[in-house]
């Protein structure tokens, strides 16, 4: 079961965050929450991002070399994982055709002493460094009287912080996923693994997808309705299952762990199999809409988020207050 955090004020929050070691937020959660809901629109009782999904189940089975990197349980033994597919943003009528926007995937792994979330995106890059960048990133996204955004302002503040502009070339450089399970994703931050004798190792985390990069051409996609990610997964799960590999790429001396605009270079790296997620079948979305998919609060001993980057710990207390916006 989730542990998400009851709704904090600001003050509070980042107390907390100092008494960790983890650095002061330089933006309200509350305000970038409302900030998220603007942007796609203020639609009532749906998720801040990630408002378009799709809830599903399956199991995570993970390699010894997993067992060898990190004491968490759910890499000692195969444990249930309940998962959200989704599209980036506040806005449930997006289109499944919409680009540049990343597909996310939220997965819960459960195991009695406690759940292992992490919550991914469809790019080896967040868009902003700094919460108050995502503050202002939101803002001059929101849509004026006519319905559409500022471009003028959007253009100023691309200008004015460039490392904003890096996840959606990276996605305008690539076709639009055909399928949920035809697209690789990334966890942007640096984790770290610790193993039973307390030796650490620093990786980022990638779901390889076992189908690959099943990208549509513009003809294909001119084809498509705009919501077709739905039918397309119940298929092909009725056939069998949707696996992704779970790897970790190993840190070298001065990969940087506090900046998820930064994509480590991958070439040449070196990179450990931890296990693979198989999602079998379709669920019911209020077993995903229940709760939050906590990627900060629900991490077990073993593995760990990191301490330095500002864009990590604000995740637990704007997901709570989504959550709280949503079932309230
Ligand atoms: C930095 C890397 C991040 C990634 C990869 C990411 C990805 C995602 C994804 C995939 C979802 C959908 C979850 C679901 O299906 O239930 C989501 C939800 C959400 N994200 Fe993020 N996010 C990131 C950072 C942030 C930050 C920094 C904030 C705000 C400070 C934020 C605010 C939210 C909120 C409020 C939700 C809705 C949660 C809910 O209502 O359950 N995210 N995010």
């Amino acid at each position: 079961m989730s542990r998400s955090l009851p709704l904090l004020g600001a003050g509070l929050v980042a107390g907390c965050l100092l008494a960790t070691g983890a650095p002061a937020q330089d933006a309200d959660p509350g305000a970038i929450v409302d900030a998220l809901f603007k942007a796609g629109g203020n639609q009532p009782k749906v998720r801040a991002s990630g408002a378009k999904g799709v809830c599903v189940k399956g199991t995570f089975t993970p390699t010894p070399e997993a067992k060898a990197l990190s004491k968490a349980p759910h890499f000692a033994k195969a444990v249930p994982v309940t998962a959200r597919f989704s599209m980036g943003g506040s806005n449930p009528k997006v289109s499944d055709k919409a680009k540049p926007v990343t597909r996310g995937f939220a997965m819960r792994l459960s195991d009695p002493a406690g759940d292992m979330v992490f919550v991914v995106i469809s790019a080896p890059v967040f868009s902003t460094r700094t919460p108050q960048q995502l503050l202002e990133f939101a803002t001059v996204r929101a849509p004026g009287p006519d319905g559409k955004p500022d471009a003028e302002k959007i253009k100023a503040f691309a200008a004015a912080n460039p490392e904003t502009t890096r996840q959606a070339a990276w996605l305008n450089a690539r076709p639009v996923p055909a399928s949920y399970a035809g697209v690789d994703y990334w966890g942007v931050h640096a984790y770290t693994l610790t193993d039973a004798k307390g030796a650490a190792t620093v990786v980022k985390l990638r779901w390889a997808a076992a189908a690959g990069q099943l990208g549509l051409s513009e003809e294909e996609l001119k084809a498509k309705p705009d919501s077709f990610y739905a039918d397309e997964l119940k298929e092909r799960l009725s056939k069998g299952p949707a696996s992704f590999d779970l790897v970790a790429v190993l840190a070298e001396k001065d990969d940087p762990t506090n900046d998820p605009t930064v994509q480590w270079p991958e070439e040449g790296r070196k990179t450990v199999k931890l296990g693979t997620v198989a999602i079998t079948a379709p669920e019911p979305d209020a077993t995903c809409d229940a709760a939050t998919f906590d990627p900060v609060a629900d991490l077990p001993e073993g593995v760990a988020g990191p301490a330095d980057d500002p864009m990590f710990a604000i995740r637990s207390p704007a997901y709570a207050v989504s959550l709280s916006r949503r079932t309230n």
